[in-house]
């Protein structure tokens, strides 16, 4: 299309037909991520299919792209109009880069932005303002009344991503582009590309044709979850990967839409397939196989020089695709078993006199940075890039927690934020028990939304150095686009509102609302959103050694309905208007209805009103922030844990911490057992304790001691069942007990983790 200069006009619709002026509605905007301020004002402005477009020259290509999207919303219109509609760009280079003004008159709409940037995102905003059929072209009206607004609006943070693993599965360059359109409508601008994995490297490099014969090829999958036990295979090959040709349509469609493309080149570790097709970069040089199941692999790439003439090659080709400014390393997960043993790496730590082989890994990243900046690029990586020494201008993306982040900021580097608690959308997001097959963990929506990824360790100051967040998504258990779409949507809408709005503008309640109603705009762009909306969340509520289950439900002017007796609720069930008392063991179940019809699944909860229940329960130590559950009083209120979700509200996590739990019972009690289950989930770096001490204060005021040894250990948890059998005899009631639970240490060598603190998860604590 040709321009001229400063301001052009060109008509999307020249067929002119007598205005109807028949009066439309409008509708009041429900915007994600919310815009900082908004002011409805009196008056409506037509936007009919007689669009004009009056643009700055500097704005043309937002202009352009948002007329083609006009244009296509109004493809069915069936006449036309005399009348124009203005919709004008405008430069104010008094706004930030990223900021835009959106002004809708009763004559015009009007973006006004510095940058094309603000623009795009101004337009973003109308885009959402339109009906949900301008999405997928079935709009059939020839006009839209929008409402006279005035949006100011700039984002909080400068790093807003979301990262997409094709390693583990990989999916096709329309969905990318899909994945890609999602991040534009929120806002998002930077798609991090995990591109090589142990398990397919999906990168064409054309200097080595065996990355794309052997590399990008598994002989076959894992079936199932990698704790089910034993191991089974699908015997299909699989795998693929992304020509370069392939590469620069998705780069360049992301540019577009202003989405930067941050590749990311897995080094030392997670690099068993690259390994595979040409093994001289590991360290013993032998043939190994493309992965085959999930996890955390020994062979890695070898610190002689040959491997690094490779991955200087490998990136030369890489830099050519993605003119992003970082480049993403990787530096996670790499076990040093092999470095300790192989000659060339023993060389290299003595050679550059280093300490040991965390030092070595540091001079791998360090290396790889001295060649990315020499090209005028920076290396972002996982925060083990902090291991032996910080290269110098590296960013750290925070995985493990928030340490990495704080170490890094304080010492004067950029972060981006990835919390496994708040940040991987790989987590089961609905502690429903019939959710898909995930790699375990919780993390609801509500906890997306509530994240803030300024650690509270740092200074205002340090603070500046959070260049935003990002979520993740690692796709072992993934195979197909929709399963990414399911745990995709909607977590990252609540991530856009944590990276672009205001913390004052940020209200949960109200995001459902707009989440209820932009289901539709997800509906038209075929999206395979999960809609947990109509969920029920139950609580169990002790006050003075009496328990109560409050029934609660996201969105407004729905009934909940509940049973007791075992049975389906219905519509004739009765309506909950307030707390349940409880005095006995019972199964409740409870759906949400309008006046006609059940809208989610039927929440099921066993209470087990057990000698506990009602207790006063201590614990010496807090837990974990992240892991805080229901508090200690969740470890006695009848509700045990999900069987696969150690994040939710019943299990309690504490990192590294030997804990000591009281539970007074408030009278006297004859009890025979006590039971209880810790995670061991040793992925996650959760691992069970091996023994744990009791002590009971009984009748007579003496305290009776014992312990319990947890022999049975079995994956994903650990069960302690503990008869209590003082002498027939004696009469003996308890009046308190004590559970001393010790850490289970440092996870050992060879575990994934290994060197840092395990991870303590504990359930109910059952008496009877
Ligand atoms: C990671 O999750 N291994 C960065
Ligand atoms: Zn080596």
């Amino acid at each position: 299309m040709h321009f001229k200069k400063l301001v052009v006009l060109f008509i999307l619709s020249l067929i002119i037909i007598a205005c109807k002026g028949n009066k439309v509605e409008v509708v009041v905007p429900h915007i994600i991520p919310v815009p900082n301020s908004s002011e409805v004002l009196n008056g409506s402005f037509t936007l009919n299919s007689n669009i004009h477009l009056i643009s700055e020259e500097d704005l043309n290509e937002v202009a352009e792209f948002s007329a083609a999207f006009l244009k296509q919303g109004f493809k069915n219109n069936t006449d036309d109009y005399k009348q124009k509609s203005f919709l004008e760009f405008k430069i104010d280079s008094n706004l930030h880069e990223e900021e835009y003004v959106l002004r809708i008159t009763e004559e015009k709409i009007l973006i006004t932005s510095s940058s094309q940037k603000g623009a795009f995102y101004g337009f973003q905003t109308l885009r959402q303002m339109l009906p949900v059929n301008f999405e997928n072209g079935t709009y059939t009206e020839n006009k839209v009344a929008l409402p006279c607004i005035n949006i100011k609006d700039k984002p909080k943070f400068s790093y807003r991503g979301m990262h997409l693993d094709v390693g583990r599965h990989m999916y096709s360059v329309d969905f990318i582009k899909k994945y890609i359109d999602a991040l534009a409508i929120l806002k998002m601008n930077t798609f991090h590309w995990h591109l090589t994995e142990d398990q397919g490297w999906r990168i064409e490099i054309k200097k080595y044709p065996k990355l794309q014969e052997i590399a990008a090829y598994r002989d076959e999958t894992l079936v199932g979850h990698y704790s089910d036990q034993p191991h089974q295979f699908d015997g299909e090959k699989y795998g693929g990967y992304y020509a370069q040709e392939e590469v620069k349509g998705i780069v360049a469609y992301a540019e577009k839409r202003f989405i930067t493309i941050i590749p990311e080149i897995e080094m030392p570790g997670h690099s068993q397939a690259a390994i595979a097709a040409y093994p001289e970069l590991g360290c013993a040089g032998e043939q190994v196989e493309v992965a085959k199941k999930w996890g955390v692999f020994e062979e890695i790439y070898c610190t002689k020089d040959s491997t690094f003439d490779f991955l200087e090659d490998v990136l030369d080709e890489v830099l050519e695709l993605f003119p992003s400014k970082y480049i993403h390393i990787g530096g996670d997960e790499a076990p040093k078993t092999r470095w300790k043993t192989c000659a060339n790496c023993q060389k290299r730590i003595k050679d550059e006199g280093l300490k040991d082989e965390h030092e070595l890994q540091n001079y791998f990243i360090t290396r790889m940075e001295k060649y990315l900046n020499s090209k005028g690029r920076q290396i972002i990586g996982w925060d083990e890039i902090l291991e032996g020494g910080l290269a110098p201008n590296a960013t750290v993306m925070s995985w493990r927690g928030t340490n990495g982040a704080v170490e890094a900021a304080k010492s004067g580097h950029n972060v981006v934020m990835t919390p496994t608690s708040h940040c991987y959308f790989d987590y089961y997001q609905s502690d429903n028990e019939n959710e898909p097959l995930a790699i375990g963990g919780f993390l609801p929506l509500e906890k997306v939304y509530e994240f803030n990824p300024i650690p509270e360790e740092l200074t205002n100051e340090e603070a500046k150095y959070v260049l935003g967040a990002q979520g993740n998504l690692w796709t072992e258990y993934m195979p197909t686009e929709d399963q990414v779409e399911y745990m995709v949507f909607p977590r990252m809408l609540a991530m856009s509102e944590v990276l672009w709005s205001h913390p004052k503008q940020k209200n949960y309640a109200d995001f459902i609302s707009r989440l209820e109603n932009f289901h539709k705009r997800l509906d038209a762009l075929n999206i395979n959103y999960a809609n947990h909306l109509y969920e029920i969340e139950g609580e169990m509520i002790s006050e003075s050694g009496k328990s109560y289950y409050e029934l609660k439900t996201l969105t407004e002017g729905k009934t909940i309905r509940y049973t007791l007796d075992g049975s389906e609720p219905d519509l004739n069930s009765k309506v909950y208007k307030s707390q349940i008392p409880f005095v006995e063991s019972t199964t409740i179940k409870a759906a949400v209805f309008n006046d006609e019809v059940q809208l989610g699944k039927t929440f099921i909860q066993y209470i087990n009103y057990h000698k506990a229940v009602g207790a006063k329960i201590t614990i010496d130590k807090t837990p974990h922030k992240a892991y805080s559950g229901s508090g200690s009083e969740g470890l006695i209120n009848g509700i045990s844990g999900s069987d696969t979700r150690y994040g939710d509200k019943e299990w309690l996590g504490f990192w590294g911490e030997d804990i000591l739990i009281e539970i007074d019972l408030r009278e006297e009690k004859e009890i025979h057992s006590i039971e209880t289950r810790f995670y061991n989930g040793n992925g996650q770096w959760i691992y069970a304790p091996k023994e744990i001490d009791m002590q009971f204060v009984v009748n007579d005021g003496s305290i009776v001691k014992d312990k319990v040894y947890l022999k049975k250990r079995d994956v994903l948890k650990v069960e302690m069942n503990y008869n209590f059998n003082p002498p027939k005899n004696m009469n003996i009631k308890v009046k308190s007990i004590k559970l001393i639970v010790p850490n289970y240490g440092i996870i050992p060598e060879g575990r994934q983790g290994a060197g840092n603190k395990a991870w303590t998860f504990i359930d109910e604590i059952i008496i009877n």
